[in-house]
C-alpha cells in the first residue's frame, strides 16, 4: 500500500520552507501527502519555540492523537523543528506515544530516523550542529509560481528575548552560487516570485568567504544577482535586523528593478531603556532616522514592524515611548507580542516580570494605535493604480485575493488564476486589506 504523510507547520516561514523539505524527503521515499490525519501513516509536527503558546497547542495537539495511536500503533508520529530542539527527551516524557524527535540540526536525518524507529521504537536527535546545510535537501513546494529560498539559517544576535539562537544555532550562511542555482531553478519553472529568508538576513556572508574573490559576500550583492535572474518579477526578503540595515542595502533595493518596495524593520520597543535590556543594538532616535532615510530613498516603500509588549521591566513610560515612535513612524503593518518568557534565555531570568494583566493592557492600547494608524495608511492608497498578484480566490466566491509589490492584500472584484499579474485600481480600504477593480486584466496565454 502506498504510505501517505501529514506536515503540519507551526511558527515562522522559515519554519513553513523546513515543512517543505519534510515533505521533499518523504516523497523523495516514495511518499505521497495524506487528506487528512485518517489517511496518514505518517504525521509531522514542525514546531516552533518562539512564543508560549505554540507548546501549549503542540502538546495540546499530541494529546488529540494519542487515541488515534492506540488504535493505529503502525501510525509514525514526528515532531520536528524549535520546539522539538528546546524540549528534547520532555516531549516523549509527555507524549511517550511520539516515535521521532528530529531537532533543527538533524532534519537531513529524518528518514533514518524514521526507518529506525520501525526496529527500534522512539528515536530522538537534537544534536548541536549542522552537517549539511538544509537547502540541499529537496523540497516539495506548494505553489507553482512562489518559492521561498534559504539564504541562512541561525543568528549570531542575542536578543535577550530570543530563543532563536539557542535552537538554531549561529548563522550558517548558504554560498552565493548555490542560492542563485536554486534560484534559476525555480525561475526557469515558472516561478515569478522569490522571498528569500534567513533570521537575520542583512548579515547574510558574514560567516562565509566566496572563494572566486576571497572576500566575504554581502547581501545586497545577493539582492542584485537575484534581481538579474531572467524571469522573475518579485524578490522579497525576510528579516532583517534595523542595525544591519546598512546603505548598500538601502541602495540595491531601491535600484532592482524586482525586489518589492516593502520591508520588515523590527522595532521591538521605542523606549531607549528597554532596547538596551534587550540587547538592541540602536536607540530610538536613531531607528528613525534609518527609516526616514529608507523612505527617501524608495518612494512608495511600506514598513511594517515586530513590537514586544511587557518586557520584563517595562513602565508606563517605557510603554508610552513605544506609543510614541509607533505615532511617529506610522507603520503600515505590525506585528504585535505580548513578551513571553522562554526559558534559557536572559530576559526569562530578569525580576520585575510585568504582571500578565498590565501588559494585557498595554497590548490592546498599542493595537488600537496601530489599527488606526493601519486603516489610515490603508486609505491613502484609494484611488491609486497598482501592480497585484493574484494569490488565490477570495473567501467569497466569484472574487480574486491579490497582493501589491508593497505587501498589501487587495480584494479584487473578479477571479483570477493565482500567479497572474494584474492591475487594479485602489477602490476602497478595510483594517486589514483593500478593495480593488481591475483595470487590465492579463490575456491568457
Ligand atoms: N516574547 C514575545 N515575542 C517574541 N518575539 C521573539 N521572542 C519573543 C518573546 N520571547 C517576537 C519578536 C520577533 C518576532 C518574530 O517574535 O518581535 O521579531
Ligand atoms: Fe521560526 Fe523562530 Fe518559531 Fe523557530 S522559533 S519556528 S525560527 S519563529
Amino acid at each position: 500500500m502506498e504510505r501517505r504523510y501529514l506536515v503540519r507547520t507551526f511558527g515562522c516561514q522559515m519554519n513553513e520552507h523546513d515543512s517543505e523539505r519534510i515533505a521533499g524527503m518523504l516523497a523523495a521515499d516514495g511518499m505521497r501527502p495524506a487528506e487528512g490525519l485518517d489517511d496518514a501513516q505518517v504525521v509531522v509536527f514542525n514546531t516552533c519555540a518562539i512564543r508560549e503558546n505554540a507548546d501549549d497547542r503542540l502538546y495540546g495537539n499530541l494529546g488529540h492523537l494519542k487515541p488515534l495511536k492506540e488504535r493505529r500503533p503502525d501510525l509514525r508520529i514526528v515532531v520536528a523543528g524549535c520546539l522539538a530542539q528546546k524540549d528534547r527527551g520532555e516531549i516523549q516524557r509527555r507524549a511517550p506515544w511520539v516515535d521521532v524527535v528530529v531537532g533543527t540540526h538533524a532534519l537531513p536525518g529524518l528518514l533514518d530516523l524514521l526507518r529506525r524507529a520501525e526496529v527500534e521504537g522512539p528515536q530522538m536527535d537534537v544534536r548541536e550542529y549542522t552537517e549539511v546545510f538544509p537547502s540541499a535537501l529537496p523540497a516539495a513546494r506548494g505553489e507553482g509560481w512562489r518559492a521561498w529560498v534559504s539564504i541562512a539559517v541561525g543568528c549570531d544576535n542575542a536578543c535577550t528575548f530570543c530563543i532563536v539562537p539557542l535552537v538554531r544555532g549561529p548563522q550558517r550562511s548558504r554560498p552565493i552560487a548555490d542560492v542563485l542555482a536554486e534560484v534559476r531553478d525555480l525561475a526557469a519553472r515558472g516561478v515569478v516570485e522569490v522571498t528569500l529568508l534567513g533570521q537575520n538576513v542583512n548579515t547574510y556572508g558574514r560567516d562565509l568567504t566566496d572563494p572566486a574573490s576571497a572576500r566575504r559576500p554581502r547581501f545586497a550583492e545577493l539582492l542584485r544577482e537575484v534581481d538579474r535572474v531572467e524571469g522573475l518579477r518579485r524578490i522579497r526578503f525576510t528579516s532583517p535586523h534595523p542595525h544591519d540595515f546598512t546603505p548598500d542595502v538601502i541602495d540595491a533595493m531601491a535600484e532592482c528593478e524586482r525586489v518589492c518596495e516593502h520591508i520588515h524593520f523590527p522595532l521591538q520597543s521605542g523606549s531607549d531603556r528597554i532596547l538596551r535590556a534587550m540587547r538592541r543594538s540602536y536607540r530610538r532616535e536613531r531607528y528613525l532616522a534609518w527609516l526616514e532615510r529608507i523612505r527617501e530613498r524608495i518612494p512608495g516603500v511600506a514598513v511594517s514592524t515586530d513590537i514586544i509588549v511587557g518586557f520584563p521591566g517595562e513602565t508606563e513610560e517605557d510603554f508610552r515611548d513605544t506609543l510614541d515612535v509607533v505615532e511617529r513612524a506610522r507603520f503600515d503593518a505590525a506585528y504585535l507580542f505580548r513578551y513571553s518568557p522562554r526559558p534559557g534565555t536572559v530576559a526569562a531570568t530578569l525580576p520585575d516580570q510585568v504582571p500578565p494583566e498590565v501588559a494585557q493592557e498595554r497590548f490592546e492600547r498599542l493595537v488600537a494605535l496601530q489599527e488606526a494608524i493601519t486603516a489610515e495608511r490603508n486609505r491613502e492608497q484609494i484611488g491609486r493604480e497598482v501592480e497585484v498578484l493574484v494569490e488565490g480566490v477570495g473567501r467569497r466566491g466569484g472574487r480574486a485575493q491579490a497582493r501589491t509589490r508593497t505587501n498589501r492584500i487587495v480584494h479584487l472584484d473578479r477571479p483570477l488564476a493565482p500567479g497572474t499579474f494584474a492591475r487594479a485600481r485602489v477602490t476602497g480600504a478595510g483594517a486589514h486589506h483593500l478593495v480593488g477593480e481591475l483595470v487590465e486584466v492579463p490575456v491568457a496565454v
